[in-house]
């Protein structure tokens, strides 16, 4: 027998609900599945480079151009500026992006900041680095970070602090001002800000996203 290193961690929700909306013929809104295809000339796009031979191993960080199309995107969105070779990593997805950046820096002890309500792959990958989550419930106001919490929360073992903007699954956007009051107090401190920005191009009434980056 496997001995389970995360006990506590069931079957998630998303494979819950789509079975059950599977089994019942439900419309299912509870996962993000698109009812529409990709763009045409996208799918295009992989298939022909597939059938041109580019489906061999790439350098681990990623192809060269495809480093240097995200840090081109970046400046476009943001107007900030990266090094496609020392700045940009591609991953198989976001789930892999985060598991692998908290891996590199959360050490056996160390607290990491979570908001509640969060995508639930935040706190098994904590826990797989020996880490501890601090759950910090977002406020009912619009679901806005809570200062008063996040102050009681941080701790001198508090390593790392994980935002996700635009919010899933509520739909909030983290404002500039915020991240200037989350930036304020934890400035000169040896903590991590991880930002989960996966949804960065879903935003409605017009609001613009702020990216931690920049
Ligand atoms: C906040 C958030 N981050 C990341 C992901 C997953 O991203 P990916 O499919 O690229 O692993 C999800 C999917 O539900 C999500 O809700």
């Amino acid at each position: 027998m496997i001995t389970s290193k995360l006990p506590n961690v069931g079957t998630t929700i998303f494979t819950t609900m789509s079975q059950l909306a599977a089994e019942t013929g439900a419309l299912n809104l509870s996962q993000g599945f698109p009812d529409f295809n990709g763009p045409q000339a996208l799918l295009d796009a992989v298939g022909q480079h597939v059938a041109n031979g580019h489906n061999q191993y790439s350098p681990m960080t990623g192809l060269p151009a495809l480093r240097q199309q995200v840090a081109a995107k970046i400046a476009r969105s943001y107007g900030v500026s990266v090094d496609p070779d020392n700045e940009v990593t591609i991953t198989p997805g976001a789930t892999a992006a985060i598991f692998c950046a908290i891996q590199a820096v959360v050490r056996r002890g160390d607290e990491v900041i979570i908001f509640d309500p969060c995508y639930d792959s935040y706190a098994p990958s904590v826990e797989l680095a020996g880490g501890r989550c601090v759950h910090v419930q977002l406020s009912l106001q619009g679901f806005a970070l809570d200062f008063e919490k996040i102050k009681a929360a941080l701790s001198p073992r508090t390593r790392m602090i994980v935002l996700n903007t635009p919010h899933n699954p509520t739909g909030a956007l983290i404002s500039r001002a915020e991240l200037d009051q989350l930036a304020d107090l934890i400035r000169d401190r040896d903590i991590y800000l991880l930002s989960d920005e996966v949804y960065e191009h879903l935003v409605f009434d017009g609001v613009p996203h702020v990216s931690v980056l920049a």
